[in-house]
């Protein structure tokens, strides 16, 4: 009896993890059911994670040589912004179509949604400590999933699939401090609504055993690197307004007020704790506005203008509070369209000087020795070096 249940489980697993998952796919008579439940849960979320796979380089270990005493907001520490949309192509949308053809919106083609282009994996390994997710209820007010606006990102992978990778991780690297920006994104089907069902399934998410286990439990305060090793942090863009009080009360986390955070502004100042006066000071001026239609040369220069006035402000001002600062934009609206890739790469031989990525090179390598706090790039696996010049600050 034992043993068939075995043989079932077992011959389950091989055939689903039969490629990419390098170490997790050996079963044998002494793999434990846990083990095998871990399996299938990376499995599952392997669409917004991608394929769990150990991979040491001079990245994936990088806070090991600060001292536990070491400030959070202290720290230099790179993000990225979007960071579901990894592997949003056009076969990843077709493959959704099924779905979105159901929502009563318009999906708009994939590079509208897409900033990035590697698995949550590989930017864990990258050295990149800071995620901006995105999620809502599916079309059927169900589970939570991954989108960007109208763009469903996988109906499979769920908010608590994706979060035991996060967790796995974290075993697998404890000297390791993530923090996890979780909003709940809107636009995503016409009916969709932030109500009680939806911020309840978000709060019940991050409240479960495991959540318990691996989230920072303090609220709107950030501590020292050695209180947060081994853990998520948890950057709150969302509200529990639909909910009673002892909810927002209770939930762990920093949480930066909507209301504070100023659409599409170069420079919110944002207080996450009254009763101690503390601030962040935050860049997102996510989309280039007036004068339109001037092209990717002018817009970029503009975004590199707003991400490098807030990065010196982050070396010069308010040395003991948070810095934010997004190097990511868009203008999907503007004709011609400023897509997420074309902001941070360039757009070929019209940008001598390259993206947002490119030109922030030589600015960060000045930058040697200050704090520059947190920066969120799209697309920041190119230029190769921009995580590494940033570590290096
Ligand atoms: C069995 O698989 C586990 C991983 O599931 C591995 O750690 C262990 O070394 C393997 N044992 C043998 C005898 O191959
Ligand atoms: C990425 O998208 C492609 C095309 O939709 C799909 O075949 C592949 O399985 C996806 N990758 C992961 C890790 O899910
Ligand atoms: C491991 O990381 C290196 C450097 O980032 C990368 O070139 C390589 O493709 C990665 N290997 C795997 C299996 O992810
Ligand atoms: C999902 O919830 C919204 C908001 O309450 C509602 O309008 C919509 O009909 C629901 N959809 C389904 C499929 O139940
Ligand atoms: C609150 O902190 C800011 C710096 O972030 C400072 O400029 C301001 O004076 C402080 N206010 C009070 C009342 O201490
Ligand atoms: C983006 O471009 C469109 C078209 O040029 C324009 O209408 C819109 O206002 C721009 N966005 C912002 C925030 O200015
Ligand atoms: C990007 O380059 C293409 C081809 O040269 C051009 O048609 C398009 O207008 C450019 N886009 C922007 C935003 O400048
Ligand atoms: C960016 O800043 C530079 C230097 O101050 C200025 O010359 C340039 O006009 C600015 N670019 C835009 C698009 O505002």
């Amino acid at each position: 009896m034992l043993g068939s249940t075995f043989t079932l489980l077992a011959s389950l697993a091989v055939s689903t993890l039969a490629s990419p998952i390098v170490e997790l796919r050996s079963v044998n008579k002494t793999t434990s059911l846990a083990d095998l439940a871990l399996q299938k849960v990376l499995f599952d979320a392997s669409p917004i994670f991608g394929y769990y796979v150990k991979n040491e380089t001079s990245t994936s270990r990088w806070m090991e040589k600060y001292p536990d005493s070491t400030k959070i907001v202290h720290m230099n520490i790179p993000g990225v912004h979007d960071t579901q949309t990894w592997n949003y192509s056009l076969a990843t949308q077709e493959a959704l179509d099924h779905v979105t053809d159901l929502d009563g919106v318009t999906v708009y083609p994939p590079e509208v949604y897409r900033c990035q282009q590697q698995p949550i994996i590989s930017m864990l390994n990258a050295g990149i400590r800071v995620f901006d997710l995105r999620v809502a209820f599916d079309p059927t007010n169900s589970t939570l999933v991954f989108w960007h606006s109208q763009a469903l990102q996988s109906e499979t992978a769920t908010m608590d699939d994706v979060l035991f990778g996060f967790y796995k991780w974290l075993d697998d690297h404890p000297s390791e401090a993530l923090l996890l920006s979780f909003n709940y994104e809107g636009s995503t089907t016409a009916y969709a609504q932030n109500n009680a069902a939806v911020q309840m399934a978000i709060y019940d998410t991050l409240t479960t055993p495991a959540a318990k286990k691996y989230f920072v439990q303090t609220q709107n305060e950030f501590g020292t690197l050695g209180e947060a090793r081994g853990k998520i942090t948890l950057l709150r863009r969302f509200s529990l307004s639909e909910l009673p009080a002892s909810y927002s009360n209770s939930i762990q986390g920093v949480y930066f007020d909507g209301n504070q955070w100023f659409d599409n502004n170069p420079d919110i100042t944002l207080v996450y704790n009254s009763a101690k006066n503390l601030s962040a000071y935050i860049e997102d001026f996510y989309e280039p506005g007036e004068p339109y239609g001037q092209g990717a040369a002018y817009n970029i220069d503009r975004k590199y203008n707003a991400t490098t006035a807030h990065i010196i402000k982050a070396t010069t001002q308010y040395p003991d509070s948070l810095f934010w600062t997004f190097a990511s934009s868009e203008n999907d609206s503007d004709n011609p369209i400023e897509t997420p890739e074309i902001m941070a790469l360039g757009n070929g031989t019209a940008t001598p000087l390259g993206g947002v990525n490119q030109r922030l090179i030589p600015f960060l390598k000045e930058q040697k020795g200050k704090r520059v706090g947190i920066v969120m790039f799209d697309f920041f696996d190119q230029p190769g070096d921009l995580v590494q010049t940033f570590l290096d600050i």
